[in-house]
């Protein structure tokens, strides 16, 4: 993710393509509404030396009567042009920032949905939020206002500059002097105020991350009756944001004195030189009058300048965080030689002495794992929590590469294959359930939006899911929560079974989905696993014995390395971890039963 060799403002322009031109009739039309500004005092110094001060002023207003009236008619009519191109430019370079805005949104949403689990460990929620709202507007109306404010800046300063070393060079001159001083402030200003806006970008995060977290997980927070606690973390980011927001804005007012000193010491300087040269008779009364009616096109984009400055590191912040997703890569992608399979696997699954990593961690969590699930078969996974069953099906729809060894599925390396046609054969059923804002329907036809209504009730009938749907109000058409709020843990397991079946996938891979169901609701959901009416490997993450009597092999795995693995009397006989675990879970209603 290196944003370095991507200039900023190259990254600006290539996004602008198709509407570069547009918006440069929009900088053009800047630099001509400002130019124009012009023609107010040079009409304006015509009117004072002909018809007010001149010498023949007296005899002018009477023979030159027409021109007068041409000279004020043409002073309104340009004002009126010029107002008209204003609100043109402002409506183009709006446009053009909106579909800007767009075009980047999107793709940064792209970006963000096809990368891979690592990316989602290492980024927080709310972070990438501020990137793709706060950031974007920041980034847009760099090409809304920023960029038009710096032309509209210049092109009325040279112009204005250009005007009078033409009516007078000597008096410019003495008034542009000023300017380097002015310029040399704004430098010193924008040293001071670049971190600013870095740290604000970063508390403004904090602030969204905090504000998500607690949002999203409520219900822990009020579990734990911990409103106060987290109502005080909140504020505390919110205090920090604020101060963080006053003293970006103080810098502004350490600097603005001096620049404000510096500008009104124009027109002095213009009293005293210009009325000097009045005096000397070097200046006609005209010309001091159009001088001073422009000396604000000289102090105000001065003046403007340093807001601009602040603008554009605001931009700069923000773009740096934009662009470090607009250019981030997966590294789990399709491989160009990728292999080509037939859109429906056997369901063969291999591992081959695979150990694993995580790569934001330190200690292996898989050592030399090697198995055969062959197609049809059902595996069941046991083990105490935390020895690696979640980080070992993860390989299989290859959400993380083995650091050694190979996972194979129909004896093809899952990283020599096509991501969507991999991920495409497995069900998969995670540890962490989560449904979408959505109807019951619409959650477990989310892999296959074809599927028919009597399909999507068939596989709710097969994850034992249909009776207390169809209890539910509305049935089907139920909407549950965000994350599925609304259903109790043991529905929303069984929903998120269908969802895993609704795709008739070849490998049915299944984390711990039975946990929060009774036995009984279990036996009819390990009866219908049986009588599936399409081929599938089974491989069953899952605690009961109950749950993995009847698998055809069972793999034990204490500390990332597979312990034990047979069948159910195998490993009883073996007199191991899984006897001891039969013992235990059995053993409680036996001696119930002899007591
Ligand atoms: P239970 O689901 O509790 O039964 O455990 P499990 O067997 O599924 O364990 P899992 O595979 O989730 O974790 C195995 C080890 O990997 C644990 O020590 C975790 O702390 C670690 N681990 C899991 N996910 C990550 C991750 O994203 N990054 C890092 N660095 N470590 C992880
Ligand atoms: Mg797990």
């Amino acid at each position: 993710m290196d944003t370095k060799k991507h200039s900023k403002m190259a990254w600006l322009w290539e996004n602008m393509k198709g509407y570069r031109v547009i918006y440069a009739i929009g900088i053009l039309g800047t630099i001509v509404y400002n130019v124009m500004q012009l023609t107010v005092p040079y009409f304006t110094q015509q009117i004072v030396d002909l018809f007010l001060t001149g010498e023949d002023a007296a005899t002018n207003i009477v023979t030159k009567r027409d021109l007068f009236f041409q000279l004020v008619i043409a002073m309104v009519g340009f004002t009126f042009l010029r107002t008209l191109i204003v609100y043109l430019v402002c409506m183009d370079v709006e446009h053009v920032s909106q579909k800007v805005l767009y075009r980047v949104r999107t793709h940064l949403f792209d970006k963000i949905e096809r990368q891979d689990m690592q990316f989602y460990n290492t980024y927080r929620t709310g972070d990438l939020m501020t990137r793709v709202t706060g950031d974007l507007d920041a980034v847009r109306h760099m090409i809304a206002w920023v960029i038009r404010s710096i032309v509209e800046s210049f092109s009325l300063l040279v112009a204005t500059a250009a005007y009078f070393i033409y009516m007078d060079w000597r008096l410019a001159l003495a008034i542009l002097a000023i300017a380097p001083f002015i310029m040399i402030v704004i430098v010193l200003f924008r040293n001071q105020v670049a971190p600013r806006h870095k740290e604000l970008r970063e508390k403004l995060s904090l602030l969204n991350t905090a504000a998500q977290e607690n949002i999203s997980g409520n219900r822990v927070v009020k579990a734990f009756a911990r409103e106060e606690y987290e109502i005080n973390k909140f504020d505390k980011c919110s205090i920090e944001f604020s101060k963080t927001n006053k003293k970006t804005a103080l810098t502004w007012i350490t600097f603005f004195p001096y620049i404000e000193t510096f500008a009104n010491l124009m027109p002095i300087v213009l009293l005293v030189v210009g009325g000097l040269f009045i005096i000397n008779g070097q200046l006609t009364m005209g010309e001091y009058v159009a001088f001073s009616g422009l000396i604000w096109a000289v102090q105000n984009p001065m003046r403007m300048l340093g807001n601009i400055m602040n603008e554009f590191q605001r931009f700069s912040a923000a773009s740096d965080k934009v662009m470090e997703i607009y250019y981030s890569e997966p590294k789990i992608v399709d491989k160009e030689d990728a292999v080509d399979m037939p859109n429906r696997f056997a369901g063969k699954v291999e591992f081959k002495n695979v150990s694993f990593q995580y790569e934001d961690g330190n200690l292996p969590v898989l050592h030399n794992i090697s198995f055969v699930a062959n197609p049809g078969e059902t595996v069941a996974i046991m083990g105490e929590t935390g020895c690696g069953k979640t980080s070992m099906i993860q390989l299989i729809p290859r959400f993380y590469e083995p650091t050694e060894g190979e996972v194979l599925v129909d004896g093809v390396n899952v990283c020599d294959m096509k991501l969507g046609q991999l991920r495409k054969n497995i069900g998969l059923a995670t540890q962490d359930v989560l449904l979408y804002s959505d109807t019951i329907d619409g959650n477990i036809a989310y892999g296959d939006s074809s599927l028919t209504k009597e399909e999507v009730e068939k596989f709710a009938k097969y994850s034992a899911a249909a009776k207390f749907i169809t209890r539910m109000p509305e049935g089907y058409d139920t909407i549950v929560g965000e994350r599925g709020v609304g259903l109790s843990g043991g529905q929303k397991q069984r929903i998120s079974l269908a969802r895993a079946l609704a795709v008739k996938p070849a490998i049915l891979i299944l984390d711990d989905t039975t946990s929060a169901v009774d036995m009984e609701t279990e036996k009819q959901i390990q009866h219908s696993l049986k009588e599936l009416d399409f081929p599938c490997t089974k491989l069953i993450i899952a605690q009961r014995i109950s749950t993995t009597k009847f698998a055809d092999k069972i793999l034990i795995i204490q500390d990332g390395r597979i312990t034990e693995s047979g069948t159910h009397d195998e490993l009883v006989a073996k007199k191991g971890y899984y006897y001891n675990l039969v013992q235990l879970q059995t053993g409680e209603t036996m001696e119930g039963g002899e007591a």
